[in-house]
């Protein structure tokens, strides 16, 4: 991270958690500026993002640019004291850009064109089209250097979140590059690839291409470096407009809103972290709270627990889904106060006010079709008097807890390439079960990057962490010897950063830690699970697991077929400390039979009462010696807080479905 700059105070004003939304008033007449303006004040927003999309609108023509709407915009914000986090507007390129220049165009892995019509119909490393894109920057950062109301700057919109994947010659070119720097020679490419394999064998880096549509399975490591190169030639592009914009207004922050939801996985968000000056998230919820609450804990991660901004939500429904509801009674509240429990300083939406036309008119807004006289709107204003309650919170980092879940990239997209023991695994949702496990138990926990900090943890979870460089096994050694508790899953440690397999048996990089070897995968068919002696079952995966080390302690054993007998859930002490592995999946519940143990010798207790475990999740942030405390009720039945001590700032002892409480 740059400096952790957070937003620009425009009249010195102290920190707050900030509200508001993307705003597009592009879209409307002008006397609906004023109307957005008196509800905005009435709801409490401070904040907005506006241009996202407006490259059509400020340069109509490659040699025409009218900003007088901007002006006009920016003005009537700066007024009525509302900062602008001014966007590049670089998202979509204008028709007449595309129509001079068909080869901005992507294209796919089979070589078809993508189409304008939509959005974000840009090639990553394309030079016409970032010649362009930079003009714009250059522009708009040259109109409002000096003025006040600008207080953060939003590069382009969701890097990626279209046109991740682009197979077009100008990528080719740029992959190419990209392969030189990291390997030097094309004799390192041919042995990281395994290019010895099918006559794969490189004579120079002008022979390769990105991993266009082949017969059979395209290599490997070609994949995974494409996808680390995808990323970073992202990641090129916002450094382009970063360096204009910290050239020209040197005082005003930068940040791009990142994707960190769901199976998002196109960017390495750990490492693009690096490139800003605060952290921004998109959250949407597609499958539940606990993964709106992991996916804010990986933020804050990412973040390096810095206060990081919540950019875009919904209030209600989305338009993008199969089928779309609205949320339920206490949902909008409770999930925007669920961000700022894990480090969000601003809660802001998609969008403002909800389109009358065009592809999104059915996605929710803080103002909905119907007006200031709905549901969704009075919830908005209610929230808003919320956060202010909560102005005590903001700049403080969020706490550490006492576990930590190791996420990386890497072994995501190493994990779930193709040809592997089974196609049905799924990496995030590894995390995501130990996350919810955590919750279940009453267990705060932390959600990091690979390069974090381990000491202090007392419990670290590698779920399926794949791909293990040497450095990284040594340190995971490192944090055991000196007194640390390691939980490793099945397909851990299985390849190097090349995705080479860690030979003499599984899992190669953990093998003498864990005290374990395995000779061959397992997985289950669809449907099938194994029987475990703690009474759970396992599904997906399974493994014979010899014990190697005298020390190996069998937690829990296969009951079932020819598993039968063999170690299941393993635990060794290693030095200080101690090394345990899980060779099955299964699932939040399942872990649920293991995690006391763990939790047990680790010496982790839970922090809630006995009866709001499971109930009620906990997050704390920390301002000073001040530990302020959100309770999240994960049900849908009223909690009653009996144990819990303190100022309440948020709501009360009596917890109704889905309500939140904040007790300082
Ligand atoms: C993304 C985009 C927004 C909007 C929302 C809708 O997050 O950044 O422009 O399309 O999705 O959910």
């Amino acid at each position: 991270m740059q400096n952790h700059r957070w937003l620009r105070t425009p009249h010195g004003t102290p920190r707050r958690i900030s509200y508001g939304a993307d705003y597009n008033p592009e879209q409307w007449p002008r006397e609906v500026w004023d109307e957005d303006i008196r509800l905005m004040k009435q709801a409490g927003v401070d904040v907005v993002s506006v241009a996202i999309f407006s490259w059509a609108a400020l340069q109509p023509a490659e040699d025409r640019w009218d900003f007088a709407w901007l002006d006009e915009v920016i003005d009537l914000l700066h007024a009525n004291g509302i900062g602008v986090d001014l966007a590049t507007a670089t998202a979509s390129p204008p028709p007449w850009l595309t129509t001079a220049h068909p080869e901005v165009l992507p294209q796919t892995a089979d070589g078809a064109t993508v189409w304008p019509g939509g959005r974000q119909h840009w090639r990553p490393t394309s030079p016409v089209f970032r010649r362009h894109a930079l003009a714009l920057v250059e522009k708009l950062a040259a109109r409002y250097a000096d003025h006040p109301g600008i207080v953060a700057w939003h590069v382009s919109n969701e890097l990626g979140c279209h046109n991740a994947y682009d197979y077009s010659d100008d990528a080719a070119r740029a992959f190419r590059a990209w392969l030189q720097a990291r390997y030097g020679t094309i004799d390192r490419l041919n042995h990281a690839w395994g290019t010895a394999f099918w006559s794969q064998r490189y004579g120079s880096f002008d022979e390769i291409r990105p991993p266009r549509r082949s017969y059979a399975f395209p290599n490997p490591t070609q994949q995974l470096d494409f996808a680390r190169f995808s990323s970073d030639a992202l990641k090129d592009h916002l450094i382009a407009e970063r360096e204009i914009l910290n050239r020209i207004t040197p005082d005003i922050p930068v940040t791009t809103n990142f994707m960190i939801m769901g199976e998002t996985r196109h960017a390495d968000y750990a490492d693009w972290a690096h490139e800003i000056d605060f952290v921004s998230n998109d959250h949407y919820v597609t499958e539940g709270r606990d993964e709106l609450a992991f996916s804010a804990a990986l933020t804050s991660g990412v973040a390096r627990h810095r206060p990081w901004f919540l950019m875009e939500h919904s209030t209600s429904a989305v338009n993008w889904q199969p089928i779309n509801r609205p949320k339920r009674t206490n949902e909008l509240v409770r999930d925007s106060l669920t961000h700022v429990a894990h480090g969000a300083d601003a809660v802001c939406y998609f969008q403002w006010r909800q389109s009358a036309a065009g592809a999104e008119k059915y996605h929710s807004s803080m103002v909905p079709h119907g007006g200031e006289d709905t549901r969704v709107y009075r919830e908005v204003e209610r929230l808003g008097g919320l956060l202010r309650r909560l102005d005590p919170v903001a700049g403080s980092d969020r706490d550490r807890s006492p576990v930590a879940i190791l996420f990386d990239w890497d072994s995501w997209w190493a994990s779930e390439l193709d040809s592997h023991p089974t196609d049905r695994l799924r990496y995030r949702r590894e995390a995501l079960d130990w996350w919810t496990a955590l919750l279940n138990a009453g267990v705060r926990a932390d959600v990091l990057p690979t390069d974090a900090d381990l000491s202090g943890y007392r419990l670290v979870i590698a779920p399926v962490l794949y791909a293990v460089p040497q450095g990284l096994r040594a340190r995971l050694e490192d944090y055991v010897r000196g007194g640390g508790h390691l939980v490793a899953t099945y397909f851990s440690g299985i390849v190097d950063e090349d995705d080479r397999v860690w030979l003499g048996g599984y899992p190669g990089a953990f093998r003498e830690l864990l005290g374990i070897r395995v000779e061959e995968f397992r997985p289950l068919w669809d449907g099938e699970t194994i029987g475990l002696s703690i009474g759970v079952r396992g599904d997906l995966w399974s493994e014979p697991v010899d014990l190697v080390a005298d020390d190996v302690e069998v937690l829990a054993a296969y009951t079932d077929d020819d598993l039968a007998g063999g170690p299941a859930v393993t635990w060794r002490p290693v030095g200080a400390g101690a090394a345990a592995y899980v060779s099955t999946r299964l699932g939040a519940d399942g872990l649920g039979a293991v995690l006391p143990t763990l939790l047990e010798r680790a010496g982790v207790a839970s922090e809630l009462p006995e009866p709001l475990r499971g109930t009620v999740e906990l997050a704390v942030r920390r301002a000073g010696d001040r530990r302020i405390r959100f309770l999240i009720n994960r049900t849908d039945d009223a909690v009653r807080l009996d144990g819990i001590e303190g100022e309440y700032l948020v709501g009360g002892p009596d917890l109704p479905p889905r309500g939140v409480a904040v007790v300082g």
